[in-house]
């Protein structure tokens, strides 16, 4: 007995409204603690429909059915749920793990070109915080994943939620491990937020300017040696992508960027927390800057 409720696309209904417009939903069909609820889409859908099952009743058993590549090697795995609120990305969510996680790569090819270089930003990352050899393995295939090719989307996509599985069992609430990843995300997270959810960045698009910036401050600071960030910038520059930092903001919006990035969940005697690269699997966690200097250093990319 299966009743479909949607949600229309995008970061803008990702929010407590909706999700109470969708708990009416199933209030009124009397689901009971035996129902389940499946999340069928990409990662709103998951992480909204994961947030609902884990208030509804105090907790019905759901199933996350991810359609777009970062769904599938992120946002469905490891049991972060929750929404938006205008102070910030995911404010408001709880850890509730699904029952399981079935993916088919045959709904990628219903997608359009750019949910797959969105996914392909939380591809690059495992693969930076995780595993050097995979990093390798992707700039070899990078033609053959473009093309959507089966096989090597079916080993991709099971490499980085092997490793993301493996995160998650040693660290599932994020007391350290787990916020590896994370990288690239306090800047995402801002940017999104700043543009106040809208259509013109997606979360994939911001991540990969997110992992951008975090690899040039780390670069900045002396923290990454120049031959391993020239190797990680020129794949990450291999993903389409229209959209950069300069084309979507002003040295005027600097403060308002900075102001959401205060709000950040990892933040710390309100410092900023970013997650910065050493080499290939040596992210450097809780590295708290003064706002002041994230300011700075976000000016100075905006200026080139
Ligand atoms: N998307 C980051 C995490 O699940 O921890």
């Amino acid at each position: 007995d299966v009743h479909i409720l949607t949600i229309p696309p995008g970061e803008s209904h990702k929010n407590l409204s909706e999700v109470s417009r969708v708990l009416d939903e199933i209030l009124a069909l009397r689901l009971e603690r035996g129902d389940a609820l499946i999340a069928l889409g990409g990662g709103i859908i998951g992480d909204m429909g994961g947030f609902i099952a884990s208030t509804y009743l105090r907790g019905i058993p759901f199933f996350q059915v991810p359609t777009t590549l970062l769904a599938q090697v992120d946002a469905s795995v490891g049991g972060k749920t929750g929404v938006n609120h205008s102070s910030g990305k995911n404010l408001i969510g709880a850890f509730y793990q699904p029952v399981f996680v079935a993916i088919d790569t045959d709904s990628l090819t219903t997608l359009p070109k750019r949910e797959f270089a969105a996914g392909m930003a939380e591809v690059i990352k495992y693969g930076i915080i995780y595993d050097a050899p995979f990093f390798a393995w992707l700039e070899a295939h990078i033609d053959a994943l473009k093309a959507l090719d089966t096989h090597v989307l079916s080993d991709t996509i099971k490499r980085c939620c092997e490793i993301k599985a493996e995160v998650v069992a040693k660290d599932e609430k994020e007391g350290g491990l787990r916020a590896i990843l994370n990288l690239g995300h306090t800047f995402a997270h801002a940017y999104e937020s700043c543009l106040g959810f809208s259509s013109k960045l997606n979360h994939g698009e911001a991540v990969i300017i997110g992992i951008r910036n975090a690899l040039q401050f780390s670069y900045q600071i002396g923290l990454i040696k120049k031959k391993s960030y020239t190797y990680v910038k020129n794949h990450l520059n291999k993903i389409p992508l229209k959209k950069n930092f300069k084309n979507l903001f002003k040295i005027k919006e600097v403060n308002k960027i900075i102001s959401f990035m205060k709000s950040d969940k990892k933040n710390i005697s309100k410092k900023i927390n970013v997650i910065l690269i050493k080499d290939f699997g040596k992210i450097k966690l809780n590295y708290q800057f003064n706002p002041n200097t994230i300011k700075n250093f976000l000016i100075s990319e905006l200026k080139k």
